[in-house]
């Protein structure tokens, strides 16, 4: 049967963790409508507790943006929750997602609480927050590194107390995908209450496995997965929703599952984040990178020109990029020069290309690229040959 799967996107709070990016109100109302627009169901505003910036813009992506549920983030600090209470409780789409840390090196170090104080502390926060909200999410930050038998019990408080949906953050990027597909089965197994809720999942791209652990987590119970445009975030950044909704869309036949993204808007949407952010997206960033639908060495170009999907396995125009493109460097092969010739207007014979080829292979040797005006060149001098 196929599940539907949320997308929380949380760009403009931990996406604004990144280091040396603050987007201005005025851009994040943009972008929080272009991220409703794309088809998210959550957008995670900010975190009102941390600055007058922080709380007006969460309190006016509240107010104007429509078709989406608005969160704003809080401690399980009263002074945090009252700081998203007056940002958001009069909002009908508003709702608050609380967060403590379990593991056993955040409670020693960074919380210096013990185990039951934790318990505590969730219950008193989760149940006043529900006092305003009908929706209320927790997240046990750093549950990746927390004793599995504890996290069950912290869970477990949390729902008691009225949380609806169960974040599990990888704060850290520290698992990988058959430990995370685990630990989900361990919950799902030791929490009576795990189908009554929604179960998220939260990644960050540590050692490089945010998109896979959050697509491995789908295929053992979350229903919701946390991310950002582009995959910024805090240090290495977050999931990637780009790259997990293209995969849903590429493998349905192996996630069976569907969601509300509209994924021809994606391209679009990560170069407005890419521009605000000041961040400019890797030319092998999987989905929007400039090189993604690019092609380069001759047998792949072969294998494309003959028919596109033998190197594509989704077309441009389903991301938004508008065509693919075949550029030609040292490794080209003389179909895709045929190809680029004839779309410049010279329509050689083979025989012909069989002259042209060479002098083609010496000007790429000593360049990355052979743009038009050199293959311009190239006809002129082949021209004065014949
Ligand atoms: O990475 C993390 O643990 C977080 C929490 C606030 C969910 O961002
Ligand atoms: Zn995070």
């Amino acid at each position: 049967m196929m599940k539907t799967i949320q997308f929380f996107d949380t760009t403009l709070r931990d996406g604004e963790q990144t280091i040396g990016v603050n987007f201005s109100i005025e851009d994040k109302i943009m972008m929080a409508k272009k991220i409703a627009d794309w088809g998210a169901n959550v957008i995670e505003a900010g975190f009102p507790v941390a600055s007058e910036n922080d709380f007006n813009a969460v309190r006016r992506i509240g107010q104007e943006v429509e078709n989406c549920n608005i969160i704003g983030l809080a401690r399980c600090v009263k002074k945090d929750i009252d700081a998203v209470i007056r940002a958001l409780a009069d909002v009908p789409n508003g709702q608050i997602h609380v967060f403590i840390a379990t593991s056993p090196i955040h409670r020693e170090y960074k919380l210096h609480m013990d185990k039951k104080a934790v318990i505590e502390q969730i219950k008193e926060s989760v149940s006043y927050a529900r006092e305003y909200f009908e929706h209320v999410e927790f997240s046990p930050e750093d549950a990746t590194r927390t004793e599995w038998d504890f996290l069950v019990e912290a869970v477990r408080t949390a729902i008691a107390a009225g949380a609806d949906v169960i974040n599990i953050p990888d704060t850290t990027g520290y698992t990988n995908p058959q430990e995370f597909g685990a630990l989900f089965d361990y919950l799902k197994t030791n929490i009576p209450e795990f189908d009554r809720v929604t179960f998220s999942v939260h990644c960050h791209d540590d050692l490089g496995m945010a998109t896979a652990n959050a697509l491995e987590a789908i295929q053992h119970g979350a229903t919701r997965i946390e991310g950002t445009i582009n995959g910024i975030g805090e240090r290495a950044g977050n999931t990637a929703l780009e790259e997990v909704a293209a995969a849903m869309y590429v493998r349905k036949d192996f996630y069976q599952a569907t969601n509300s993204i509209n994924l021809a808007k994606t391209f679009e949407l990560a170069s407005i984040i890419s521009e605000k952010s000041k961040m400019p997206l890797p030319h092998n960033k999987a989905i929007t990178g400039a090189n993604v639908f690019a092609h380069e060495s001759g047998i792949h170009q072969d294998g494309f020109l003959k028919n596109h999907a033998t190197y594509e396995i989704l077309t441009p125009q389903s991301v938004g990029v508008e065509h693919s493109s075949i550029p030609l460097g040292k490794l080209s092969g003389s179909h895709a020069v045929a190809v680029k010739l004839d779309e410049m207007g010279y329509h050689v014979t083979k025989d012909e290309m069989r002259s042209i080829f060479p002098i083609f292979k010496k000007v790429a040797d000593n360049q990355p690229i052979v743009t038009e005006k050199e293959l311009q060149q190239i006809m002129v001098q082949f021209d004065k040959v014949m």
